[in-house]
């Protein structure tokens, strides 16, 4: 088939979750936020690929598959399997779910270190760090515990301190123990591969300068360029669970050098599955016409704001056009927490409660800022009881009736009020926009404004009323069919937010999914099914069951 060009490629990522541990709802918060542009962009009609996949090397890793008497590869595939199965259960309509533990990823990070190294961008350099000598391992910071070389306050790790937020070295720790054996490291050199960052300086200024980053988050990331600017540590010392680097010895790469380069692979896995690798340059390629953007949470800004798109500038491969970041998610206004039974688990989640909840309530909060999103579970059952139960699908529930009972399930031939669903269409074009730039807490106050107008138009007309006198007959059928016009109308504006419960909505009224520029194209004189309720109220009881169990996990 020949390539349209009057659509826009467009390619999303999502940051790859780490394959030790479940899902949580704060993963989903950034799934559910790019899912929804993702669906949103191809109802537009755009080429819109989305990819994600497993973050699989690492320590943390090495170690829990140790911890679980498995092999990394064991652990990595049964993680992966659960996190696809959640991401099912919300609707993540990712095209393609890869793993960096890939020949891909394998050849891609290769393929970059290589060009950056022939272009002297890679120096060696012999550094000194902890070593826990029961273990016989390098011990990153997080594995590392002293006081503070500021404040001396008592068990800091080895990176910054939690009560003088001063940040340092691990060397620098007092009194350093390894937190994996409890015992004194020892100080041990090693010689370890650095990407020369601070001979990029004026490049990775001007990529900030000409990309699409929140403007807080550019606020943050000056404040680094405008600092000195340190070489990055690329390497890692056996042993290591990743990929060897070519021509040294027991050297790995970095987890964090392969794990954005999982993107590349993870869409390179996607087109040779589908026979169109060819098309892998067209997205890769400097210069490229396709768009990449990356949804990512503030705490990895660094690496996709500065590192990487650095990284692909200097191997000859496209640089992103956007980065998104999103907040932390607090639950009730707190950290989530196991004691509260607010640290809910993604499956937790499904089991009790319909996952559509949940996107509507994430879009409602969600917009453009970097701050972090609260999700307050006693407002979150009000507003989507509220807001898609009693305004959105009540439309559907109070005007159904009359057309299955009454008209034999058919529509009329006209309209009672044209100039209603005209007002729904005009404001099409603003609701588009602001999905466009990713508002979606405007778009559904937008909507729910629409929502509350068709509900108005049905009390203000009361079929209820009007059907007890035969005279009115017709009144009465064409009221409710322009009522089900507005909730079809609604309907496809709700799409990339509730795309089970649009479905459901698509089925009683016997079309198939309309795409976004279809809006205009008017149920009359058509028979819909008989209506059953589409979404069902979320019950105090049900909040409660999570939170239990999200005590007991
Ligand atoms: O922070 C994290 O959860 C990382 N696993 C994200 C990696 S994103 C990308 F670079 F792979
Ligand atoms: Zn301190």
């Amino acid at each position: 088939m020949s390539k349209d060009y009057s659509k826009r490629d467009i390619l999303v990522t999502n940051a790859l979750p780490y394959a030790n541990g479940p899902l949580h709802i704060g993963h989903l918060l950034e799934h559910i936020q790019s899912d929804i542009w993702v669906r949103y962009q191809r109802f537009q009609g755009n080429n819109c690929t989305y990819i994600c996949g497993e973050d699989a090397h690492g320590t943390a890793i090495m170690l829990k598959a140790e911890e679980e008497g498995v092999s990394p590869e064991k652990l990595i595939e049964e993680v992966r399997i659960s996190h696809e199965e959640d991401f099912k259960a919300f609707n993540i309509s990712h095209d393609n779910y890869h793993t960096t533990h890939s020949d891909e990823n394998q050849f891609y990070s290769e393929t970059i270190f290589s060009r950056l190294k022939d272009k002297g961008l890679i120096e060696e350099k012999e550094i000194e760090q902890l070593y826990d000598t029961e273990k016989e391992l390098f011990l990153s910071d997080r594995y590392v515990q002293g006081t503070c070389p500021h404040c001396e306050a008592d068990k800091q790790y080895g990176d910054n301190c939690e009560v003088c937020s001063s940040t340092y070295s691990a060397i620098d720790l007092i009194n350093p123990v390894s937190v994996l054996t409890n015992t004194k490291p020892e100080l041990k050199k090693s010689l370890h591969l650095f990407f020369k960052l601070s001979s990029l300086k004026e490049e990775i200024k001007e990529w900030l300068n000409t990309s699409q980053v929140p403007s807080q988050a550019l606020n943050k990331l000056s404040e680094w360029t405008e600092g000195e600017i340190k070489d990055w540590d690329i390497s890692r010392d056996a042993p290591y669970f990743g990929f060897k680097i070519p021509g040294y010895n027991n050297k790995y790469f970095y987890v964090w050098l392969d794990a954005p380069i999982g993107y590349l692979a993870s869409h390179k896995n996607y087109l040779d599955k589908l026979n169109r690798s060819e098309e892998f340059d067209d997205y890769w390629k400097p210069g490229s016409s396709a768009e990449l953007y990356h949804f990512i949470g503030k705490d990895i800004m660094y690496f996709h704001a500065l590192f990487f798109p650095a990284m692909l500038l200097k191997s000859e491969f496209r640089q992103p056009d956007g980065v998104f970041i999103h907040g932390f998610l607090t639950v009730n206004g707190e950290k989530m927490s196991k004691s509260r039974g607010t640290f809910i688990l993604a499956k937790t989640y499904h089991q009790v409660l319909d996952p559509e909840y949940l996107r509507y309530y994430f879009a409602a909060k969600l917009g453009t800022g970097v701050g972090d999103i609260d999700i307050n579970l006693d407002d979150f059952l009000q507003r989507v009881n509220s807001d898609v139960v009693g305004k959105f699908i009540n439309i559907g529930s109070r005007t159904a009736n009359f057309i299955n009972k009454d008209f034999n399930n058919k529509l009329s031939s006209n309209l009672h009020e044209e100039s209603i669903i005209q007002d729904f269409l005009d404001h099409a074009s603003l609701i588009s926009e602001t999905y466009e730039k990713r508002e979606f807490s405007k778009a559904i106050r937008e909507i729910m404004v629409l929502a509350d107008k068709a509900n108005q138009y049905i009390d203000r007309m009361e079929p209820w009323i009007l059907s007890k006198e035969e005279k009115n007959k017709d009144l009465v059928q064409s009221v409710c069919t322009t009522a089900l016009n507005l909730f079809r109308l609604l309907t496809i504006m709700l799409n990339p937010v509730v795309p089970n419960l649009c479905s459901r909505v698509y089925s009683f009224l016997n079309i198939e999914e309309p795409k976004w520029n279809q809006m205009s194209e008017l149920l009359l004189n058509h028979e819909i099914l008989t209506y059953k309720p589409l979404l069902t109220r979320i019950e105090k009881e049900q909040i409660e069951q999570i939170k239990q169990k999200s005590k007991e996990f």
